[in-house]
């Protein structure tokens, strides 16, 4: 068999990850590995058509892809996601079809599934036949349970391969349902009561709806304007994670990343908009996300009133609609709305475009942080616990801040809870305490709320 090995770490063959798919090589060498440094080759891949297209030729001539790759920010790195927009923008996707595909990724677990469903998605939308993912923690490798795991993985993968055995399709095909949006006539501009707002675009082409839906917007509010086609950025995140120490990124201030993010720290309201490009925002988009990882595991926008104008298909990809709620979350902002311009007229799409503002504005001036979900609560348990172990060498700036931030809230410093454990655990080990507390359970449930009640 022929695999073809797309890395997408941007440390190319210093990539972790890619030492997991050596390891496969190495207990099965009867098989043919090709690499490609994809993501950090994207700059070449994508001025070079040769080297795109040696790439493809590779695909053509194999039996399978194996997607290897580590986790940036929710998703894959932007190089990756470069590449996977090049493959539909050459128009290179029959290569694909038909070719049997995993993914191997490395993380630590903190929405890898977003990023897997995503890699799972864009195999199915390439017709290629997806097997399976192995989401290894980055440490993974060194444990005998773990590789054992991924040794039968693997060995499932050349097994279909080699039976050509039909694989089930998870994602159903995109299908657009924008109209084009041609916006009506404004109403008299937004008084925004005091509060700031700017919007952040990858795009202010007046010939797509996404341009004309900022215009719109823009007129509306007279939100300042932050063009992220504009902008100097000088390459995505390289992972050197030097940036841990001091929140200084190697980049500097040799471009505007750093100074485009404090910048918007400035304002009340943050409005994010941008077209769907395959099943998430553009590569452009993607990095400017990367890079704001100079902050790392830090909320940069706590307190803020956030929104979103996507144009594309967004209700057919919740995957993409995670990512942005659980970005909210973690940022500690208030993530109001996303407006699309899916299936609504000009006119809808400006009421909402209306109502929206309106809601910023209001929400802005009550300071209102909807309460966090599972995808905030859990995602900072993870960071928390790994800036405390093994990650706080490195990220000791994190460990600053969260010492500083309470952000070290673990159970076992809640005495409350421990003297209550310790004195009542033992009590109903007694059939009649046990009994009785059982008989009593829901009302003791109630009890602290129905007590917040009576005190009115
Ligand atoms: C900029 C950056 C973003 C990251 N984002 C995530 C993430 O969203 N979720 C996660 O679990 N790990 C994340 N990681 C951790 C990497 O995925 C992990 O260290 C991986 O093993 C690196 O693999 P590599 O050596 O192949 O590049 C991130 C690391 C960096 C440097």
């Amino acid at each position: 068999m022929k695999i073809t090995v797309l890395n997408g770490s941007p440390k190319g063959e210093e990539s972790g990850t890619v030492y997991f798919v050596k390891y496969i090589q190495q207990k099965n060498p009867q098989h043919e590995y090709e690499y490609f440094n994809v993501a950090q080759a994207i700059k070449k891949i994508e001025n070079d058509p040769q080297e795109f297209d040696r790439i493809i030729e590779s695909v053509k001539n194999s039996d399978g892809v194996i997607w290897s790759f580590p986790l940036y920010v929710y998703l894959v790195h932007s190089g990756y996601k470069r590449f996977i927009e090049l493959i539909w923008e050459r128009e290179a996707e029959d290569v694909f079809r038909d070719k049997y595909a995993v993914s191997v990724a490395t993380s630590i677990h903190f929405f890898d599934h977003t990023a897997i469903n995503y890699m799972h998605s864009i195999c199915d939308d390439l017709n290629m036949r997806y097997i399976d993912f192995f989401s290894a923690d980055m440490s993974d490798l060194t444990k005998e349970n773990q590789r054992k795991k991924l040794l039968l993985f693997a060995q499932n993968f050349f097994e279909q391969m080699e039976q050509k055995r039909i694989t089930i399709k998870a994602y159903q095909p995109i299908i657009d349902n924008t109209k084009e949006y041609i916006p009506t006539e404004i109403k008299a501009p937004l008084n925004t009561k005091g509060q700031s707002m700017v919007i952040v675009t990858d795009s202010m082409d007046q010939d797509k709806n996404i341009g004309r839906m900022v215009k719109q917007f823009q007129e509306f509010t007279q939100a300042d304007l932050v063009d992220l086609s504009s902008i100097k950025i000088n390459g995505g995140c390289t992972g050197c994670i030097s940036c841990g120490f001091d929140n200084e990124c190697m980049y500097g201030e040799k471009d505007d990343i750093k100074k485009t993010y404090q910048k918007l720290k400035k304002y009340d309201i943050l409005v994010f908009a941008g077209t769907i490009r395959d099943r998430f925002l553009s590569a452009r988009w993607k990095t400017f996300i990367d890079r704001r990882f100079f902050i790392t595991h830090q909320p940069h926008f706590s307190g803020k009133q956030i929104a979103y104008l996507i144009s594309g298909p967004l209700s057919q990809i919740h995957n993409l609609r995670e990512v942005l709620q659980a970005n909210a979350e973690l940022d500690e902002t208030n993530l109001v709305s996303i407006l699309t311009d899916e299936s609504a007229s000009s006119s809808e799409i400006d009421e909402r475009m209306e109502a929206l503002a309106q809601n910023l504005i209001e929400c802005s001036l009550q300071g209102y942080i909807r309460p966090q979900t599972f995808l905030g609560i859990g995602g900072m348990k993870i960071f928390r616990d790994d800036i405390w172990g093994r990650l706080r060498m490195v990220f000791q700036s994190d460990h600053r801040y969260y010492k500083k931030h309470g952000k070290y809230d673990f159970p076992q410093k809640d005495i409350g809870t421990r003297v209550l454990n310790a004195i009542m655990i033992p009590l109903t080990k007694i059939p009649s305490v046990k009994k009785s507390i059982q008989r009593d359970m829901k009302k003791h449930m109630i009890s602290a709320n129905q007590e917040i009640l009576r005190k009115k």
